[in-house]
């Protein structure tokens, strides 16, 4: 069993690895000379990433973000504001896995109460912002993930689980559980954002519009 978020403490240093540093160089050099503090975004995200790898729990310690302003010559302060206002952004340790429950209209219209009460039953979760005592699983509410058309959504680290209930919901949690990683996307077989009975539209050959390049020039008699 993995120590519970709450049980992990701040860690007293952090240096990037070889893997993150190979990462950095290609997230600077994208920047002109000087301008290097635009890339804090990316350095964080390799931060949380680096964390993630390294500890099982993606998140930004302080001492990261002192390595990030360190790389990019960039007060300290400068950092922890950006760190600490997006909502990607983990400022405290948390599972495993990170749930992200989509909340917006389209979303709860479409079931994601339900999405979240699966959560809540199979990690044990009270409500959003809480982990799993078994450290594996975080749940968060998110805004709109931009993947409305096949609500409800259940994003997992990266990752966009579509056409969600509460069943499906359990199922994939409990695939984690046990160390397997079920496909990513819709899970009732929809493809793409077609309907759910399939195509309705576009199903046969489309008609060829004659155009200036696929019209065949006339034979001379
Ligand atoms: S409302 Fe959930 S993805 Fe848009």
């Amino acid at each position: 069993m993995s120590a519970a978020p709450s049980d992990r403490v701040e860690p007293t240093s952090f240096a990037f690895d070889d893997h993150s540093h190979a990462a950095i160089d290609v997230a600077i050099a994208k920047y002109p000379p000087g301008k290097q503090a635009s890339a804090v975004l990316p350095l964080l995200d390799i931060a949380q990433r680096q964390m993630g790898r390294t500890t099982g729990s993606a998140w930004i310690p302080t001492v990261a973000m002192d390595a990030v302003a360190q790389a990019l010559s960039m007060p300290p302060i400068r950092v922890y504001e950006i760190a600490t206002f997006y909502l990607m952004f983990n400022t405290k340790p948390i599972g495993r896995y990170h749930l992200q429950v989509c909340g917006t209209t389209p979303c709860w219209l479409r079931g994601s109460d339900e999405v979240a009460r699966a959560c809540r039953d199979v990690g044990g979760m009270k409500g959003y912002g809480e982990s799993s005592a078994d450290g594996l699983f975080t749940m968060s509410e998110v805004e709109c993930l931009g993947g409305c058309v096949n609500a409800p959504i259940l994003q997992v680290d990266d990752d966009y689980y579509e056409d969600m209930d509460y069943e499906r919901t359990k199922a994939l949690l409990e695939s984690l559980k046990r160390g397997e990683k079920p496909a990513r996307g819709s899970t009732i077989g929809r493809i793409g954002s077609a309907p759910t009975g399939g195509p309705v539209t576009l199903t046969s050959d489309p008609i060829r519009v004659p155009s200036a390049s696929n019209v065949e020039p006339e034979k001379a008699e």
